[in-house]
C-alpha cells in the first residue's frame, strides 16, 4: 500500500507513523508547576539528537480541547524539566503518570513514586528510575498541533549498578528500558544482541584495494 503524507488527514497520519516507527523510548517528563507541585507525564515522542551540544528533543501535543498540557506550560514557565528513562519496574508507574490528573494533583506522589529535588534546575525525579537527564530548553519550535521542546541536558544521574564495573559504558544486564510500540504495544529490551559490521575490505574488489 501506498499513502500520500501530503493529503492525509492528520489522524491517519498519526496512526501510520506511530504504528511503524519504532520502538520508541520513553520518557517520564518531570517538570514544577507554578504552585510548586511535581508534573509527571510519559513522552514517546523522544530521542536524543545530538551530544555536543546534548541535546534531546520532545514533541508534546496539545489536549484534545486545545489546551495546553500541564508538562508543556510548565515548560514554558520554568524553561526546565527532567527527563527519567522507564523500565520494567516502573512501568506501571509511568502509565498512571499519564492519566489526566488536575494540574495541582502531584502526580510522583499519585503514582507511588519518590520524589527527589534536583541538583541543577527546579524540578524533582522519581527516585525509582535508572537514570535522569536535567535539562534546560534550548529552544522551542511551535507547531499548531505539537511543540517540539529541544532541551540541553546538564546533567545526568544514573543508578551505580546500571553501569559496568569502570563506569564508564551501561551494563546491559541491568540496564534495560522499556519503549513504545503501537497503542498499548511496548518492548522490553530484554534479549539484546551483538550486531558487528564486517570489515569493508570484504567487499572490495582486489584491484580496487
Ligand atoms: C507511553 C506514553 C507515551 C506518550 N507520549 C506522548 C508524547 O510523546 N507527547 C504527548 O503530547 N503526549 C504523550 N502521551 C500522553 C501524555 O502523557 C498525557 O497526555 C499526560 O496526561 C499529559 O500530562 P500533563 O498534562 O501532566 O502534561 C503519552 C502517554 C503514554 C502513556
Amino acid at each position: 500500500m501506498e499513502f500520500d503524507f501530503t493529503e492525509l488527514e492528520p489522524q491517519s497520519r498519526y496512526r501510520l507513523l506511530t504504528n511503524f516507527i519504532g520502538p520508541r523510548p520513553i520518557a517520564l517528563v518531570t517538570t514544577l508547576s507554578e504552585a510548586g507541585h511535581n508534573n509527571a507525564a510519559p513522552m514517546s515522542f523522544f530521542n536524543v539528537f545530538s551530544h555536543d551540544p546534548p541535546i534531546v528533543v520532545l514533541g508534546i501535543q496539545p489536549r484534545l480541547s486545545g489546551e495546553e498540557k500541564d508538562t508543556m506550560a510548565n515548560i514554558r514557565r520554568t524553561q526546565e524539566f527532567a527527563i527519567s528513562m522507564v523500565d520494567m519496574a516502573i512501568s506501571q508507574q509511568m502509565l498512571v503518570c499519564g492519566l489526566g490528573f488536575d494540574s495541582e494533583i502531584d502526580e510522583l506522589s499519585m503514582a507511588g513514586l519518590t520524589a527527589k529535588t534536583c541538583s541543577k534546575i527546579a524540578a524533582s525525579y522519581p527516585v525509582e528510575a535508572p537514570c535522569v537527564f536535567e535539562c534546560r530548553v534550548e529552544r522551542l519550535i511551535d507547531y499548531p498541533r505539537r511543540t517540539l521542546v529541544l532541551g540541553e541536558v546538564v546533567h545526568m544521574h544514573v543508578r551505580r549498578e546500571c553501569l559496568d564495573g569502570d563506569g564508564r559504558y551501561v551494563d546491559p544486564e541491568r540496564y534495560q528500558p522499556i519503549a513504545r510500540l503501537h497503542a498499548d504495544n511496548y518492548i522490553a529490551s530484554d534479549r539484546q544482541f551483538v550486531l558487528t559490521a564486517p570489515p569493508i575490505a570484504d567487499f572490495i574488489k582486489p584491484q580496487e584495494k
